[in-house]
């Protein structure tokens, strides 16, 4: 519900800053961006699980918590520049909240708060720091945190994560009690995750913004010890959390009242299961759009494409679809081939091609999958382009292109080992189209794993990663990773779930460090209070074939057709007026796609080289003038705000196939000394007036040189267009 906000009436604004003058604390405080509670707090409602959510889009934001009586309460908010001395003064916006009963006692030794609150916090302005805190008219207050808004609109980009399956208390002996070893840490990978994210993007050159989830928030929907524990980091109340809705969170109340949703549709009957059920936002240009999977059959999959279907309709302008769920439609592990995953994949895939979405965000399989790019035209989802590498970092989205992500584990409370496609199924080689290609890295010791035939990529090193996506108008990076190493917090190797740890995959047996001829787990038995008593119990010593913590696992740079490039060819075509005969031409492979990989450093300069498409050019012509000159020109290079000039790249073409008279263009050195390079219009190749009809195919190897002041400002991903004219 939306909750009109308001200046506070100056008797209450005076009551603010007398509520608030407990808050007068060190400036100290202030800096780590979160203000202590007030120690003699006027009231004695107490608030606990308070959390930032994304609003309608980057105007809004929401804020959400738990409360332990129903009394009229608001969010005070003030721009952290006018705070004076830390506290709320004058300058205070409040906004009412909603605060209003739940359903009481949930099970679990920690009973839910019998209120929750919630107020929508809008008209925010951009690049501003904002603090906030809850205000209930007894003088009751929250602690006070402070976020900020960025650019409004695109602008140079930003950057959000996604979480995979927290999943706090998974596998826990007694994961009702708030005490469990488990839940602890479950809860203290959780922390670390976010506390690596957010140094990991401190020096991005992009604003983290938004962290979002694919589910399964904890293990227990109605165990609230386990919602406290998912709720302690304060990342939760400076960055806006979009939480999708797992099978472990969907049987309770728990998720809708922890929650506040913008576009949410709580009432139509096939989105819904008892935690709530889809919603949208658009955050700068980006339409999100969150599904609860969870609301599975061959009538409710339909009515989740509906909802998606309306969030695009109502968002023509959106620059990118991201479309997050929990059920991995293409995952690596023991969920893969679940028979509700494989009745989604038909109506789920070809409506998100008809819409133009983007990029898929799953969970569930807790291991790393990334999908090639994939079509449904109708006939079932495809590879759009065969010709996609194995684990290209580079890839180009057709229309109807869509890329499908499986997260892992964010907590490190559970990992699912990779599995082999079905053999004699389409899940091996989808009917025989694709041979079964292999694995860099194996989920045992020593094996091959072989790739279901939708991934480009899968993982399982058994460590804690999140996805970051960096959005700019011209691609989104994604990237997976290394949030953890093996030790604790690491449920995989420090309960010795499993026998390998980290990317070399190899056996290791877990040290006996304590001496007593058994491996024992690092915790304590289940219900211990406390960390895990190390000295009393084995660790995880292997150094080797671990990934440092912020190491990319895998990194995918997606580049799309947008309008301006019509029907997906990045090519003009010029036609000469009808001369008698068909003169035409075509990309070979239909790839469109030129990946240069990496450039190599030499001293002051780097090169790189590749190779254009073989371009097939038919001439039928017989009279008139047959001559014909096919050419082409490559655009500056452009990665955000940085540019490489289209000048250093050079040429040297090539007929591969010879006829219709084509005789290769000249070779063009590329303009790292001197001259303009491929940016000037070049022959490719040509013919003369009255050569013999026939169609030859013609190519060019590339060669780049240019300096390495290009990246003095760091690494880039550059992405240029070559634009053939045929005359
Ligand atoms: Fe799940």
């Amino acid at each position: 519900m939306k909750v009109s906000s308001s200046r506070t009436p100056k008797s209450a604004r005076r009551r603010v800053v007398a509520g608030a003058g407990a808050l007068a604390l060190g400036a100290g405080i202030l800096v780590t961006g979160v203000l202590a509670p007030a120690a003699q707090a006027a009231g004695s409602v107490t608030f606990k699980d308070l959390v930032l959510g994304v609003g309608a889009n980057e105007t809004q934001r929401y804020v959400t918590w738990y409360a332990s009586a129903g009394t009229d309460s608001t969010v005070q908010l003030e721009k952290t520049a006018d705070l004076n001395a830390g506290a709320f003064d004058e300058d205070v916006m409040s906004y009412n909240a909603s605060v209003t009963p739940t359903t009481g006692s949930s099970g679990g030794d920690i009973a839910r708060s019998p209120y929750r609150g919630s107020a929508l916090l809008d008209t925010l302005e951009a690049n501003t720091s904002y603090t906030y805190q809850v205000l209930a008219s007894d003088g009751s207050t929250s602690a006070s945190y402070t976020f900020k808004t960025g650019s409004f609109g695109l602008g140079s980009g930003f950057e959000f994560a996604a979480f995979g399956d927290p999943q706090l208390g998974a596998d826990s002996n007694n994961n009702s009690q708030s005490t469990s070893a488990d839940l602890k840490e479950d809860a203290a990978g959780w922390a670390d995750t976010l506390n690596v994210l957010q140094a990991d993007a401190s020096d991005d050159a992009l604003p983290l913004e938004l962290l979002t989830s694919t589910g399964d928030q904890i293990e227990t929907a109605n165990v609230e010890s386990q919602w406290d524990a998912w709720f302690t980091p304060d990342q939760l109340r400076t960055l806006p959390y979009a939480a999708a809705i797992g099978n472990h969170d969907s049987s309770d109340l728990g998720y809708k009242y922890h929650f506040s949703l913008p576009n949410n549709d709580t009432t139509t009957a096939n989105l819904q299961t008892t935690a709530g059920g889809d919603y949208w936002y658009v955050y700068k240009g980006v339409l999100f759009v969150v599904i609860n999977s969870n609301a599975q059959s061959s009538t409710k999959d339909p009515a989740h494409m509906a909802f998606v279907t309306q969030a695009v309709k109502a968002n023509p302008g959106a620059k990118w679809r991201v479309v997050s769920y929990h059920h991995a439609l293409y995952s690596p592990a023991s969920h893969a081939n679940d028979s509700d995953n494989v009745a989604r994949r038909q109506p789920y895939t070809q409506a998100f091609s008809e819409l133009g979405i983007n990029l898929v965000l799953q969970g569930h399989d807790h291991s790393y999958s990334r999908s090639y790019v994939l079509q449904n035209k109708g006939a079932g989802p495809d590879r759009q382009n065969a010709a996609e590498a194995q684990g290209a970092n580079n890839v180009l989205e057709g229309p109807g292109g869509v890329i499908y992500v499986t997260t892992n584990s964010a907590s490190g409370s559970k990992y699912y080992p990779l599995t082999e496609p079905i053999s004699g199924t389409s899940d091996a080689t989808h009917s025989g189209k694709y041979p079964a290609g292999t694995m860099p890295w194996a989920p045992g010791p020593g094996g091959n794993h072989t790739l279901h035939w939708a991934n480009s990529v899968e993982n399982q090193d058994n460590v804690r990663t999140y996805l970051k996506v960096a959005v700019t108008n011209d691609k989104l990076s994604v990237t997976n990773v290394v949030a953890g190493v093996c030790d604790y917090p690491n449920k995989f190797t420090t309960q010795h779930v499993g026998t390998f740890c980290g990317a070399s995959q190899t056996t290791t047996t877990l040290a006996d460090t304590n001496g007593n001829g058994t491996f024992d787990r690092n915790q304590g038995a289940s219900g211990a209070p406390g960390q895990p008593t190390n000295a009393t119990a084995d660790k995880y010593t292997a150094t080797t074939g671990v990934a440092p913590v912020g190491t990319a696992q895998d990194t995918v740079n997606i580049t799309k057709w947008d309008g301006t490039q019509g029907d997906g060819q990045l090519i003009a075509l010029d036609v000469p007026p009808a001369n008698p005969g068909e003169l035409g031409w075509f990309i070979n492979g239909g790839n469109h796609l030129i990946n240069l990989g990496t450039a190599n450093r030499h001293g002051n300069y780097f090169t790189a080289s590749g190779a254009i498409d073989p371009l097939t050019v038919t001439d039928s012509r017989t009279f008139g003038d047959t001559s014909w000159s096919l050419s082409a020109q490559v655009s500056d290079f452009k990665d955000g705000n940085a540019t490489l000039l289209g000048k250093y790249v050079g040429w040297v073409p090539s007929i591969l196939s010879a006829g219709g008279g084509a005789n290769a263009g000249a070779t063009v050195s590329n303009g790292y000394s001197s001259g303009t390079g491929l940016a000037d219009s070049r022959t490719l190749a040509s013919a003369a007036n009255g050569h013999a009809p026939g169609s030859a195919q013609v190519g060019a190897n590339l060669n780049l040189k240019f300096p390495v002041s290009v990246s003095n400002d760091g690494a880039h991903n550059f992405w240029g267009e070559i634009t053939y004219t045929l005359m």
